[in-house]
């Protein structure tokens, strides 16, 4: 935990005493919304202690600090994947350093596969809950007390609240938007035909390679969680084509003011 300290630190010493208390992590090729903070304070990752260096394209890495609809934001440009070989503490360190420097509600967002038939590519889904499919736990190891409890809760792993607050957002916005489960996976392959079959029978909507780990972080460290799903691409074998990281980076493109209206919407009514 000293990098947590010595990230929280070198965070706090740029910030003027400002306190964000709302996180966001934006996923590949949405970090645009960090563009739209004003006043910002920008923290490149290899700047900050513990964190390493982000590497996908799409994705920036950096910390974004300062004001959006009025309220103060810490939104991270860019976060680090399990398939990119870091361990389940790094790719959820910044989730801890969010909480350390005061955060209290975070929006994660993220790129994902449709496996629901009836969604399509450029659809916004409100995430429900999720399933976890890494095969591992963020949390395995030897509980840190001062973080949380050893066997946290995750009931309300969304939160209700944070939803009901998205869907009035959205329909106010005239924003378009489904609701439903998050599968995580490793990655970095898509998944196949026959996997993404298996994911819907167990009660999928949509697969993705982040999310679960820095959502079960937020609520070991009772942090209420909204979570945003870009759907890309319908998942592998549900149309017939291929599945590319370029169709991705190209829909996420297309969503972009769907995304940053609803939002930015949610932030202003938090
Ligand atoms: N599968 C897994 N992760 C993804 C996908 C997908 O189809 N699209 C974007 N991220």
């Amino acid at each position: 935990m000293n990098s947590l300290i010595e990230a929280k630190n070198t965070i706090e010493s740029k910030l003027n005493g400002a306190k964000p208390t709302i996180g966001l992590i934006l996923g590949s090729g949405l970090g645009v919304l960090a563009e739209e903070i004003t006043s910002p304070t920008v923290i490149k990752y290899q700047d900050i202690p513990g964190f390493p260096s982000s590497t996908v394209a799409g994705h920036k890495g950096q910390l974004v600090i300062g004001e959006l609809e009025g309220k103060t934001v810490v939104a991270m440009q860019g976060r680090f994947h399990f398939y990119e070989g870091y361990d389940m503490s790094l790719v959820t360190l910044p989730v801890r350093v969010m909480k350390a420097i005061g955060v209290e509600k975070l929006i994660v967002t993220n790129a994902a596969g449709g496996i629901n038939e009836n969604f399509e590519a450029g659809n916004l889904m409100l995430i429900k809950d999720h399933i976890n499919q890494f095969g591992t736990n963020p949390l395995i190891g030897k509980n840190d007390d001062s973080q949380g409890v050893r066997f946290p809760d995750m009931s309300n792993a969304y939160s209700r609240e944070l939803l009901d607050l998205a869907e009035s957002a959205a329909e106010e916005q005239n924003v378009t938007v489904q609701k439903g489960v998050y599968v995580g996976t490793t990655g970095p392959s898509y998944e196949t035909p026959a996997e993404v079959r298996m994911l819907r029978k167990m009660g999928g909507d949509a697969v993705g390679m982040s999310t679960v780990p820095e959502v079960i972080v937020a609520r070991h460290s009772e942090i209420e969680v909204l979570g945003i799903s870009c759907i890309s691409n319908m998942a592998a074998g549900i149309l017939d084509q291929p599945l590319t990281h370029d169709e991705v980076m190209e829909t996420t493109e297309l969503v972009k003011q769907d995304f940053l209206t609803l939002v930015k919407s949610i932030i202003k009514k938090l």
